[in-house]
């Protein structure tokens, strides 16, 4: 695999948790790397299976959903829902000939942001072993495409 490769991760944060342990590891200082770009949301279970494809399919070479430790979700069991939406696109990128290791779902607290740092550099590790999305790139390699909704 080419040392060059930077992965295009895209990281779905719910704002309680993985966001606030983001800000955390931000906040002390620990480095992560830069190929994950954070998605703040109320609660991961907003994230559709759309949203996950859609990043897919318009560049990310990999996608993470971070919400909430279970049974500790603000809106109850939006992190279940997420769980399930994730395991569903990793069935999806199964059918399709794609490594459904490039989607993954982790939970965290809002203290865990050494945690959240690791989670950040084990994807990357993950993606850059699996080298860069067979999709063919779209927006998030060229952002000077624009974006569409
Ligand atoms: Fe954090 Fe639901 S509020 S996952």
């Amino acid at each position: 695999m080419s040392e060059k490769f930077v992965p295009q991760i895209v990281g779905f944060c719910c704002k309680y948790c993985a966001y606030a342990a983001a800000d955390l590891a931000g906040s002390m200082r620990l480095s992560y790397p830069s190929s994950l770009k954070i998605i703040q949301v109320p609660c991961t279970g907003r994230i559709d299976i759309i949203h996950i494809l859609k990043t897919i399919e318009e560049g990310a070479d990999g996608v993470m959903v971070a919400g909430c430790l279970e049974g500790e979700c603000h809106f109850l069991e939006g992190n279940f829902k997420a769980k399930s939406r994730v395991e569903h696109v990793k069935t999806i990128l199964s059918r399709i000939k794609m490594n459904p290791d490039r989607v993954e779902m982790f939970n965290l607290s809002s203290a865990m942001g050494p945690r959240f740092a690791e989670i950040a550099s084990e994807m990357t590790e993950r993606i850059k072993e699996l080298g860069p999305s067979p999709v063919p790139k779209t927006k998030l390699r060229n952002p000077e495409a624009g974006a569409e909704c």
